[in-house]
């Protein structure tokens, strides 16, 4: 079936926002990557998800040349720079000057040429490993190759276009209901 950019009914997920650097064609630039995620610890992979093709936004343009990419995980308080990057393409402006100018710090990158933004809740340098097209995102998989992580910082949610703090704690069962699952855990477990 075909969903469509918008349907409600896959606006469910709650997700982070990768902030996605990169410099090649289209210059130094920055976009917003709410699908982004871990597919390994071990190697650390990381996977960006950009509608289109291997050259329709900017930065998979850009990351097909250079074969990096960074990802600044957006922190709870850096909606502005998710806005900014997310707002445009770097085909046509210049985001990285939008965000000096606004304040925000970037620095270079130890292992890629991408700027990385000062701040963000987790900093990943990653070099493309593979680009797969999956229906119309095209999926850039890159391996880990400096990663920081503030632990003072917490990440940005996002979840139906809108920005979300991480909220009050959902804790585990309480001690009663667990030991109801660890008695059916034997009761149904299968016999060998
Ligand atoms: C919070 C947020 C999350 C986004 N997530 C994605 C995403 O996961 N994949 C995608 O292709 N575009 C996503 N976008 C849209 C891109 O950031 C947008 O198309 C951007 O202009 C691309 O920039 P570029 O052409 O400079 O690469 C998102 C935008 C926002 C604001």
């Amino acid at each position: 079936m075909d969903l469509g950019w918008g349907n409600p009914k896959a606006g469910k997920w709650a997700t982070n926002v990768g902030l996605i650097t990169s410099d090649g064609p289209n210059g130094p630039n920055i976009m917003a990557a709410e699908w982004t995620f871990y597919l390994s610890y071990s190697p650390a992979i990381i996977s960006v998800h950009i509608g289109g093709s291997e050259n329709g936004k900017a930065t998979a343009e850009n990351i097909m040349k250079t074969k990096e990419f960074g990802v600044s995980l957006a922190a709870s308080d850096q909606n502005v720079i998710s806005s900014i990057a997310g707002g445009s393409s770097g085909r046509e402006v210049d985001k990285i000057a939008m965000l000096k100018e606004m304040g925000i710090e970037l620095y270079k990158g130890k292992k890629i040429n991408a700027l990385m933004v000062k701040g963000a809740a987790t900093n990943a340098e990653c070099h493309l490993l593979q680009a797969q097209q999956i229906g119309d995102h095209v999926m850039l998989m890159g391996e880990v190759m400096e990663i920081d992580s503030d632990a003072t910082k917490e990440p940005l949610v996002y979840s139906g276009n809108k920005y979300y703090h991480l909220g009050e704690q959902a804790y585990k069962p309480a001690p009663d209901v667990l030991e109801k699952i660890a008695a059916l855990k034997i009761k149904y477990t299968k016999k060998k």
